[in-house]
């Protein structure tokens, strides 16, 4: 990548590919920008193009065919299929994980015994591939919740707590047997239950150095109050108030370096945005999980509070030359607040018309995060579970709450659905 202004295609469709080609657009060195598939929103910043994210052939071709000069691969699928090993073997640069170090967060198996190896904090576990042996050692064990975890890939719902033996069972059959999250399920971790706040830290590393982002809060239940299921996310803030400096201290010191130096002993070295998903508890800060890749919706809080060029650090990190940059951060607090479509995370409508966006699919006063959306002849129409990531900033948190609330309040469609709890109460978890 010596070339000082790239043309980049960005893999993948959601409202964190909507931030970071945002992101990339305010560098000095962003010369074209495509995305493949991309959204409405996004098509309104850069050329789309209707390959999927996971078609590691199709990504190439197109690659190839649009002389991109950098991919930037955002989502897990295409990570942890080796998309990146298959686009620089075709000679094109690219920006993330090898699926050597995806499997960081491709196998939940790998992970955990990556963190006991190294001493890394976590829960205790233990691993299995029969599903009786499973079934009797957490009968052995009697301690529930039950955490019982798929071992691969699950569009983030391999995690099952169990309250109960009978849902214990209920979860091991499904996984292992009746294999709703398919090979995922082929193997489990049966885990200890932590209590505590989570906080998730994004990071660059090149996997030498590594550059904690700003912290942020994500909130996965679909309801106010932390009710009902989990979704994909119903909105973030950063900085995540229960993340101070001597936590961040801590981590720094005794899970993200030991994490980054363990991949590197294991031949794994890990380049490109490393995610920790933390809890806080009791004893201490402990790894939940890691993502190879940047959050959704994380990245729409984190991104916009990075100063530093973002192409300057892709290119530092696939140079392994990131100790020479340093990477800053503004002070000010940002806010997303997630417009679903009403049904979401089960059954949804789509096509309905999105009312209060410019011709850009944009608000005055917000930045807006298309995820599920499709763009016709000037209007928007829904087009997913999660259709936009109302975002804002100000110099506090309940600043930038109120203006992604306010920009809420004056975008609507049928049977939308948003939490109004987004970054309230966060001080009771
Ligand atoms: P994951 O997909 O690994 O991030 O897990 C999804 C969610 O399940 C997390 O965000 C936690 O809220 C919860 N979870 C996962 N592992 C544990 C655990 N060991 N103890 C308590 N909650 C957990
Ligand atoms: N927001 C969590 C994730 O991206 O997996």
């Amino acid at each position: 990548m010596n070339k000082d202004v790239l043309d980049i295609l960005v893999v993948g469709g959601g409202g964190r590919e909507h931030a970071i080609i945002r992101k990339l657009k305010e560098s000095s060195r962003c010369g074209k920008l495509y995305c493949t598939p991309g959204n409405g929103g996004i098509s309104r910043d850069a050329e789309c193009f209707d390959v999927k994210a996971d078609d590691i052939s199709g990504v190439a071709a197109l690659a190839k065919q649009i002389k991109a000069d950098l991919v930037f691969v955002a989502p897990d699928d295409p990570l942890v299929a080796g998309m990146v090993d298959t686009l620089e073997k075709e000679g094109i640069a690219a920006f993330g994980p090898n699926a050597d170090a995806a499997i960081i967060e491709g196998s939940k198996v790998f992970s955990k015994r990556l963190m006991k190896k190294y001493n890394i904090p976590t829960a205790d576990y233990e691993v299995f591939d029969n599903p009786s042996e499973a079934l009797s050692y957490i009968r052995r064990r009697g301690r529930y919740p039950a955490v019982i975890k798929a071992d691969g890939l699950a569009l983030g719902k391999g995690v099952i707590l169990c309250e109960d033996y009978v849902e214990a069972k209920a979860a091991i059959k499904s996984i292992m047997q009746d294999r709703i999250f398919g090979a995922s399920g082929k193997r489990v971790v049966v885990e200890e239950f932590l209590t505590g706040p989570e906080v998730s830290v994004l990071a660059f590393t090149d996997g030498k150095t590594i550059y904690p982002m700003a912290s942020a809060k994500d909130h996965k239940r679909v309801f106010d109050g932390d009710m009902g299921p989990n979704t994909g996310g119903m909105g973030t803030i950063s900085p995540n108030p229960h993340y101070d400096e001597k936590t961040a201290e801590y981590c720094m010191q005794n899970i993200f370096k030991p994490t980054i130096e363990a991949m590197r002993k294991e031949g794994r070295p890990f380049k490109g945005c490393l995610f920790f998903g933390l809890m806080l508890t009791p004893d201490g800060p402990k790894v939940i999980e890691y993502n190879c890749r940047f959050g959704d919706p994380e990245t729409q809080v984190v991104l916009p509070r990075l100063k530093t060029d973002l192409i300057e650090i892709i290119s530092a990190i696939r140079d392994e030359r990131l100790h020479e940059i340093s990477v800053e951060w503004t002070d000010d607090a940002c806010a997303c607040v997630v417009m679903a479509s009403g049904g979401y995370p089960g059954e949804y409508r789509k096509g309905l018309k999105i009312k209060g966006l410019d011709k850009n699919g944009q608000l005055k006063g917000a930045m807006i995060f298309h995820a599920g959306t499709r763009y016709n002849e000037g209007e928007f129409f829904t087009n997913g579970g999660r259709v936009l990531g109302v975002t804002a900033k100000a110099p506090s948190l309940d600043k930038a709450l109120a203006r992604a609330y306010d920009s809420v309040a004056k975008i609507s469609f049928a049977d939308a659905h948003y939490r109004r709890d987004i970054g309230k109460g966060f001080y009771l978890k």
